[in-house]
């Protein structure tokens, strides 16, 4: 990789799909912002930060975090509130962010997000009890099963009615990680016949705010559900959660696939505002396209790597079925094992 790693710091590699879903939240961030121009401050909080040193996996090139892209958003959030748990990453955010935003109301908490963001946003509103009307947003971007519900209740409770008395909550961009769970609770891509980890599986309670997920673990052990099933039961519910227990109006789900078309995780996005739900539902049908078109590029990249006789182009492949991964239709009931397979 073409990069000097000296002047990186803790410089991380990511897969193209990274850049799709940052490209996403730079857009609908650039749209909140603007649907927010009327009120006092916005605020904007990114809970599992990373480093400001980041590169894509193939090409080596630079990819712009996102809380530089949260910092460049244009009109700018009133705050910015970063939190990252290893040291090193949250001094180089500090240091490089600092010196690229002069002057800007730039936060960088040090420590478990699940902690410090809470006690942050109690302090806040201790201080100035405006911010709690304030449009929020909360990036929470995990690796797979970090974050804990107690921090999504906080965040959406965080904010109380606003100056015409509309009672919003903190929006949420949420990654969630189906294809890292299985492997997180079994180690192999969630076999099934491989018992189940169970600090990981506490983990998952943690995140979930309960068990109800084990149902849908139950299934899939007994092969109710398969390989896929159980994966989309997952998101399913944590939407369900998300809607029916915290009390957004709706959530919006995108499926993030590696370039060979594999779902990774999905990115569910809670809100309570319609414009948010417009803007988001716009910015995320581009996204699936730009995921499409990874996949493409991929295909084209892997044929001419052979002994091709002529350069392939993507027009030359087949389109992709756009959109198919992208679905915006409510959450399902969550699905539930039958009593008759209680007890097996
Ligand atoms: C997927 S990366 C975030 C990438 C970032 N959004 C970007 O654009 O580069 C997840 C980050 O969360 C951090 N992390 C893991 N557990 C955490 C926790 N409990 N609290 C805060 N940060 C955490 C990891 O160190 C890692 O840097």
């Amino acid at each position: 990789m073409k990069t000097n790693a000296a002047s990186m710091g803790p410089a991380r590699t990511w897969g193209p799909w990274t850049e799709a879903k940052l490209d996403a939240l730079e857009s609908y961030l650039q749209g909140f912002t603007r649907a927010s121009a009327r009120a006092r401050g916005t605020l904007y909080l990114d809970l599992l930060s990373g480093s400001a040193s980041n590169v894509h996996r193939r090409t080596g090139a630079p990819i712009r975090n996102s809380v530089e892209r949260a910092l460049a958003t244009n009109p700018p959030f009133s705050r910015v509130v970063a939190c990252e748990l290893n040291a090193a990453s949250a001094q180089d955010l500090r240091t490089k962010m600092c010196a690229q935003f002069p002057g800007r109301d730039f936060v960088v908490l040090e420590g478990d997000c699940n902690i410090e963001v809470p006690k942050y946003l109690h302090d806040l509103a201790k201080d100035d009890p405006g911010w709690r009307q304030a449009p929020s947003f909360a990036f929470v971007d995990q690796f797979s099963a970090e974050i804990s519900w107690s921090t999504l209740v906080e965040l959406a409770e965080f904010r109380t009615a606003n100056w015409q008395g509309k009672h919003r909550k903190t929006e949420l961009w949420l990654l969630f990680g189906d294809s890292f769970i299985p492997r997180g609770l079994s180690g192999v891509d969630g076999d099934p016949s491989k018992p189940v980890k169970p600090e990981y599986a506490e983990r998952v309670d943690r995140m979930y705010g309960g068990q109800q997920w084990r149902d849908i673990l139950c299934g899939r052990q007994q092969g109710l559900l398969d390989r896929s099933q159980w994966r989309l039961e997952l998101v399913n519910l944590m939407r369900w959660r998300l809607e029916h227990d915290l009390g957004y109006a709706s959530t919006i789900p995108l499926a993030v696939p590696r370039e060979t078309g594999q779902v990774l995780y999905h990115m569910i996005f809670a809100t309570d505002e319609q414009v948010g739900d417009r803007i988001m539902t716009q910015v995320l049908r581009n996204a699936d396209q730009a995921l499409a078109q990874m996949k493409q590029d991929a295909k084209v990249r892997q044929l001419n790597a052979g002994d091709a006789l002529f350069d392939i182009s993507t027009e030359h492949l087949a389109p992709d079925k756009l959109g198919t991964s992208f679905r915006s239709e409510p959450p399902l009931w969550p699905w539930k094992l039958p009593s008759s397979r209680l007890d097996s």
